[in-house]
C-alpha cells in the first residue's frame, strides 16, 4: 500500500451499526481533524483536478463540500455545491434518483454550470453510485462536461464503479 493510502485509511474510523443495525459507517472526522492527513488528501485531489484539466469542482452534500472546497481554492477554480433538494435559493436543475427504499433528489444552481466547463465531482464515499450518477446527469443537463469523479473511499462490493461506467463515458473515476 502507498504511504498516502495508509495515512488516509489510518484516519478513517469504522463505526458499527450506524446509522442503522448492520451498516459499517466510515467516519472521516478523524481525518479532517488531522492537518497532515487532510493536507495530503487535498494535495492528492488537487493533482487529479490538475491532470483532468478541471475548470470547476462540484462537491456533493455534505462531506463532498468539506473535501471539495479546499481543492477548488488550491486549484484556483470555482466550487459548485450540489445540494439536497430545497436548499438552494436560485433557479435550479433537479435530478431524482432511487435509494434502496424510496428516492432522493439533488439540485444545482442552473447558472453555475455552463457549456465549456469541465467539472470534477468530489465526494467522500462511493457506495451504490446513485448520488454520483445523479450529479453527472445534472452536469450534463447543464451543458457542461464531466472531467472525472474523485472519491476518497470506494466501497467496491456495492458495485458503484460498474454502475457509473456508462454515465462517465470514459471520464476517469479515481478513488484514493
Ligand atoms: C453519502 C456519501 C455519498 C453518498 C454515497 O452521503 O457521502 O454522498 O452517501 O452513496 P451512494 O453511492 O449509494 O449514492 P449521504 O447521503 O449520507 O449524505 P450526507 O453526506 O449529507 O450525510
Amino acid at each position: 500500500m502507498t504511504d498516502i493510502k495508509e495515512l488516509l485509511l489510518s484516519r478513517i474510523r469504522d463505526v458499527a451499526d450506524y446509522p442503522e443495525p448492520g451498516v459499517m459507517f466510515k467516519d472521516i472526522t478523524p481525518l479532517l481533524a488531522d492537518p497532515a492527513a487532510f493536507t495530503a488528501l487535498t494535495d492528492a485531489l488537487a493533482e487529479i483536478a490538475a491532470h483532468t484539466d478541471a475548470t470547476k469542482i462540484v462537491g456533493l452534500e455534505a462531506r463532498g463540500f468539506i473535501l471539495g472546497a479546499p481543492v477548488a481554492v488550491r486549484a484556483g477554480i470555482g466550487f459548485i455545491p450540489v445540494r439536497k433538494a430545497g436548499k438552494l435559493p436560485g433557479a435550479t436543475l433537479s435530478q431524482a434518483y432511487d435509494l434502496e427504499y424510496g428516492s432522493a433528489e439533488i439540485e444545482v444552481h442552473a447558472e453555475d454550470l455552463t457549456a465549456g466547463d469541465r467539472v470534477l465531482v468530489i465526494d467522500d464515499v462511493l457506495a451504490t453510485g446513485g448520488t454520483a450518477e445523479a450529479s453527472i446527469e445534472l452536469i450534463r443537463r447543464a451543458g457542461a462536461e464531466v472531467a472525472g469523479l474523485a472519491i476518497l473511499m470506494e466501497l467496491g462490493f456495492l458495485g458503484g464503479r460498474a454502475r457509473l461506467e456508462p454515465s462517465l463515458a470514459g471520464a476517469p473515476l479515481e478513488a484514493l
